[in-house]
């Protein structure tokens, strides 16, 4: 279990993370929504001890993150941040392999062939483990960075907007691939979203935030709710029910009259 007390993290005077406090369901998809500059990045980074913190602590399965050493943590959780540069060329194979690098430091054992090899099947990657990263449409792109994060082997992943730049049918691919790693693979997942329909059709449980602090948290049938997400994003929404899913209309429902 990860649990988060009290986090604090501030740039100057700004207050990015305020007091934050929460425990991540195992075993289960978390979906993390908040508006722009909400902390949802930071607070991901935080976890994943890429981001220093001024007060608090975080403790994965009982430790706490200052007292594990680098390769522990990295045994631990994987995150697929927002924007990854790579900055070199590498083909879809290279990239899964360096997810292996805390285990093997670089030098592959037949261990860890065997998890490139598993990650490469389970996100169908094996025709195109070859090509160059910068050669592949969005979803393949993306399919191979969710490779080099399993074979990382984590019981924790982090995903940070992975819906970026993905169409409407790679989209709902990704978030089949979201639920499939805690359904096969009994992982626990956190995802940063937008689209909070994604969210409602695909999480089990949701964590909104604003202004560094977490301001709710539950089931996603108590989240997805017009009293708590309106607040949440300063807008008017329209939570309608389509067989037993909440779904949440976005457009402005006097726009028509008023375009008219
Ligand atoms: N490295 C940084 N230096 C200064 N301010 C930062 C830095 N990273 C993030 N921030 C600020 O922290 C706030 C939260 O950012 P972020 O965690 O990226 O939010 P979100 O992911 O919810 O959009 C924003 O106001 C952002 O400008
Ligand atoms: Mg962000």
């Amino acid at each position: 279990m990860i649990e988060i007390k009290n986090i604090t993290q501030a740039y100057g005077r700004n207050k990015v993370l305020d007091d934050v406090s929460f425990a991540i369901h195992d075993s289960a998809v978390t979906a993390l929504i908040g508006a722009n500059g909400a902390g949802k990045s930071t607070l991901l980074g935080v976890i994943t001890r890429l981001i220093p913190y001024i007060s608090g602590e975080v403790y994965i399965d009982e430790h706490e993150i200052k007292s594990m050493k680098t390769k522990e943590v990295a045994k631990k959780v994987a995150i697929l941040k927002q924007t990854h540069h790579l900055g070199v060329r590498v083909a879809v194979q290279d990239l899964v392999e360096f997810g292996r690098f805390p285990h093997c430091g670089g030098r592959l054992m037949d261990i860890d062939r065997q998890k490139v090899e598993e990650s490469i099947s389970f996100m169908d990657l094996d025709n195109i483990r070859d090509r160059y990263i910068d050669e592949l449409s969005g979803g393949q792109r993306q399919r191979a960075f969710i490779a080099m994060i399993l074979a990382q082997d984590t019981p924790y992943i982090f995903l940070d907007e992975p819906l970026n730049n993905l169409d409407i049918r790679y989209s709902v691919e990704m978030m089949k691939i979201v639920r499939s790693l805690v359904q096969d693979l009994h992982k626990t997942v956190i995802v940063v979203l937008h689209d909070i329909n994604f969210a409602a059709a695909y999480a089990d449980y949701v964590v909104t935030m604003q202004d560094g602090k977490i301001v709710s948290h539950g089931k996603v049938d108590e989240i997805i709710t017009k009293n708590k997400l309106d607040g949440i994003f300063d807008y008017d929404f329209n939570i309608i029910e389509h067989q037993g899913r909440k779904v949440c209309l976005y457009f402005d429902s006097n726009e028509k009259d008023s375009l008219a």
